[in-house]
């Protein structure tokens, strides 16, 4: 695998002292990435839909100092200091240390935010991770403004695949592949790239609603659920539907296929609980009204001929996906009929979104 082309060899600019701000998404997986091996390389190829509202913004003041062993870093969340998140954060930068040398000859200030409530169940790793990694870049750029935007992108999720593997799909959008596949031009185990292919128009501005079913704090994190695939009795038949999965949503993506998409869509969120349903130890994510929700939007499906359809990640949360056309009626059902399963009725409308931006 080709990491070299990310070790910095020319830095011709010399920069006392900068600040950048960056926007980086969420992200919601359409085939799931569950399984991998060391360095944060994916059992299988994945696929989500950027995210647009549920976001972090991160600013990240660079000043210069001598040269460092270990990364010197403040950290700001939400206005206050935040200790506890600091040891991800100090990982993350020594993870890095062999594509970023330069960081370590700056003493770094980090402001973070978050427009989703803390401690709502939605992952805040994939867009906090990806938020740093790009201002990281920001300053590569600045000492060598050379860079092209391109490889600017692949390598702010090179490095954000090496906080949190999903992280690597919250730099572009709408549609993001990480993980080598065969039919995904350009994919690669590394970094995500944009779905190569035209998408039909159905899917443009797809809706998200995030419904909060659970705010706690997991009972089993993703990285001991991604370890449990290890000595996992379905682990391989797993990766290889995950793939063949993959190929089949690509068609669908491209050709509209909208009853396909649910299909498979609601196929694999229960297929990553059921791995987690058949792990050793075994342990269960969903809450009873994760289910309700799901029971509630099968029966809706059928008495509208709706479109709407369910996915899950690593929690109890249900992300309602339904075609910007269905808008208005499913937003009335999320209210009226869904709502009530959700922690203080609290939920998010969020849409397909582009990626990061630079503020
Ligand atoms: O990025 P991680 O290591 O937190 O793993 C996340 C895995 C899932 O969110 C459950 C699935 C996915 O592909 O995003």
């Amino acid at each position: 695998m080709n990491t070299a082309q990310f070790v910095p060899k020319i830095l011709s600019e010399v920069i006392e002292k900068a600040s950048f701000t960056w926007q980086t998404p969420s992200n919601i997986a359409l085939v799931k990435y569950w399984g991998k091996s060391n360095p944060q390389i994916p059992k299988n190829a994945s696929i989500s839909f950027t995210l647009n509202n549920c976001h972090t913004i991160t600013t990240i003041e660079f000043l210069k100092t001598e040269k460092l062993l270990v990364a010197n870093f403040d950290l700001f969340f939400e206005g206050k200091r935040k200790e506890e998140f600091k040891p991800k954060i100090a990982e993350f930068f020594k993870r890095v240390q062999e594509y970023c040398p330069y960081i370590f000859e700056y003493k770094m200030t980090i402001h973070s935010e978050n427009s989703f409530p803390h401690s709502s169940g939605i992952a805040s790793s994939a867009s906090g991770l990806s938020a740093i990694a790009r201002c990281l870049m920001s300053l590569e750029q600045e000492l060598n403004p050379a860079l092209s935007e391109d490889f600017i992108n692949k390598k702010a999720s090179f490095l954000a695949r090496l906080g949190s593997g999903s992280a690597s799909r919250s730099i572009e959008g709408p549609l993001v592949v990480w993980g080598k596949h065969p039919e995904i031009a350009g994919s690669s185990d590394l970094f995500g790239v944009q779905f190569p292919y035209e998408v039909h128009s159905i899917f443009e501005n797809y809706q998200d609603a995030i419904l909060l079913v659970d705010k706690g704090e997991k009972q089993v994190s993703s990285t001991v659920g991604h370890q449990l695939m290890h000595n996992h009795p379905y682990a391989e038949s797993r990766f290889q539907q995950a793939n063949e999965n993959l190929s089949k949503l690509s068609k669908i993506l491209q050709n509209g296929a909208i009853k396909d998409f649910i299909n498979l869509v609601e196929s694999e969120a229960l297929t990553l609980h059921a791995m987690m349903l058949t792990s050793s130890p075994y342990f269960i994510l969903m809450k009873p009204n994760t289910l309700e929700i799901i029971n509630k939007i099968w029966t809706y499906r059928q008495e509208h001929n709706s479109n709407i359809c369910f996915t899950l990640d690593a929690g109890a949360n249900v992300h309602v996906l339904y075609p910007a056309s269905e808008k208005d009626p499913v937003n009335r059902f999320i209210d009226n009929e869904l709502s009530k399963y959700c922690q203080k009725k609290q939920y998010i409308c969020d849409t397909v979104g582009f990626g990061a931006k630079k503020l």
